[in-house]
C-alpha cells in the first residue's frame, strides 16, 4: 500500500539522503511534494540544493519554497556543518527544475485538500512551515495522517547541551506542532546519533554508481564537522524519519509526553520528555530510541543502488 508523503526539508547533506531514500521506494512512498524551509542555510540555497538533488536523479517532483526563518527572531544556520552552500562537497550540475510559484503552506494545503487519503508529513528541518500550516488551517489536521520528523533529543542536544538544531532554530514552531494532537514519530538524536555511517562504509559508496558516489562525496564533506565535534561516525539524522516509514521494525521506540521548552536560559529549544512512570498527560509522541544500525545502513546502500541503476538506465535521468 503506497503511503502519500510530503517532505519538508532544508538540504542539508542528510536531508538529501533522506529524499533519495524516499525516491528509491515509490512502491511504498509517493512523494506528493517537497517544501523547503530556512535552516541549514538560507531558503534560496537550500531550495537550490533540493532542486539539484531531484535533477541529479531525474525526479520531477514539485518543490515549493517556505519560510525564510523562524516564527520569532532571525535564522541561525547550520553553515558550520553543511558549508557555505548548505550542501558543500561535490559540485552537482545545475538543476533542470525550478521551484513552483505557490508558497509551501498553500502548496501543502492544496495537496491535503486534493488527496483522497490523509498525507504523512515528513519535516526534517525547522518546523516553521508545519506550524504555520496548523495555525492558519487547523481544520486540515484531520487530513494529516501523521508526522514522521527528525528533530529534538530527549537525552541531549547538539546546538546546545539540551537543544537539537531543528527545534533550536524555531522552538515556538515546534511547540505548536507538538501540542497539535497530530500523531508524531520523533527521530531525535537519541536514535539518529546511533544511525551513523563510518568512513569505510562511505569509501564503499564511492566504488559504486553515480548516485552512490555523489552521496559518498557529500558524506566526505559532512564527516569533517562530525570529526571536529568528536562524533564516532557520521549520524544520518534525517534519513531516520524516512527509514521509519519504510521499515519501522528497524527501530525501538517509546510513547512519551514531550513538550517544548521555549523560555529557559539553558533549555530553550529542548524537547522535554516526561520519563516518569506516572505522568500528568497522556503521551503525545512516539520517540525513537534505538535502531538496528547495520540494517539501516543496508537500507541506505540498497536505495542508492536502486537509484544508480535508474540513472544509468536513463542517462538524462528522467524517472
Ligand atoms: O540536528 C540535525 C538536523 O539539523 C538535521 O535535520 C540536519 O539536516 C540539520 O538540519
Ligand atoms: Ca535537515
Amino acid at each position: 500500500m503506497t503511503k502519500p508523503i510530503i517532505i519538508d526539508c532544508d538540504p542539508g547533506h542528510d536531508d538529501a539522503i533522506a529524499i533519495l531514500l524516499a525516491l528509491a521506494h515509490p512502491e511504498q512512498l509517493e512523494i506528493k511534494g517537497i517544501t523547503t524551509v530556512g535552516g541549514n542555510q538560507t531558503l534560496e540555497k537550500i531550495t537550490n540544493n533540493a532542486l539539484k538533488i531531484l535533477s541529479f536523479v531525474g525526479a520531477d517532483i514539485p518543490v515549493a519554497k517556505g519560510a525564510k526563518g523562524p516564527l520569532l527572531g532571525t535564522l541561525v544556520t547550520g553553515e558550520e556543518a553543511h558549508g557555505e552552500s548548505g550542501m558543500d562537497g561535490p559540485e552537482l550540475p545545475p538543476s533542470r527544475f525550478r521551484a513552483i510559484e505557490v508558497g509551501a503552506v498553500e502548496f501543502i494545503r492544496h495537496l491535503l485538500l486534493s488527496s483522497e487519503e490523509p498525507i504523512t508529513l515528513v519535516p526534517i528541518g525547522p518546523l516553521t512551515n508545519i506550524a504555520t500550516l496548523i495555525r492558519a488551517y487547523p481544520e486540515l489536521k484531520s487530513r494529516i495522517a501523521g508526522i514522521s520528523m527528525m528533530g529534538g533529543g530527549i537525552a541531549y542536544g547538539n546546538v546546545t547541551r539540551t537543544a537539537e538544531f531543528n527545534i533550536y532554530v524555531d522552538p515556538e514552531a515546534a511547540q505548536i506542532v507538538f501540542e497539535s494532537g497530530i500523531p508524531i514519530t520523533m527521530s531525535g538524536l537519541d536514535v539518529t546519533d546511533k544511525a551513523a555511517i563510518f568512513d569505510e562504509e562511505i569509501a564503499t559508496l564511492k566504488t559504486r554508481g553515480p548516485v552512490s558516489v555523489m552521496v559518498g562525496e557529500l558524506l566526505d564533506f559532512y564527516s569533517i564537522y562530525g570529526k571536529k565535534m568528536g562524533y564516532h561516525g557520521n549520524a544520518l539524522h534525517d534519513p531516520c524519519a524516512i527509514a521509519w516509514l519504510l521499515q519501522p521494525e528497524l527501530f525501538h521506540s517509546k510513547m512519551l509526553d514531550v513538550t517544548i521548552e521555549t523560555q529557559g536560559t539553558y533549555t530553550r529549544g529542548m524537547t522535554v520528555g516526561d520519563l516518569r512512570t506516572k505522568t500528568e498527560r497522556e503521551p503525545n509522541v512516539n520517540v525513537l530510541l534505538d535502531v538496528n544500525r547495520d540494517a539501516f545502513i543496508r537500507l541506505i546502500y540498497d536505495a542508492l543502488a536502486i537509484l544508480d541503476a535508474r540513472v544509468q538506465q536513463s542517462p538524462q535521468g528522467d524517472s
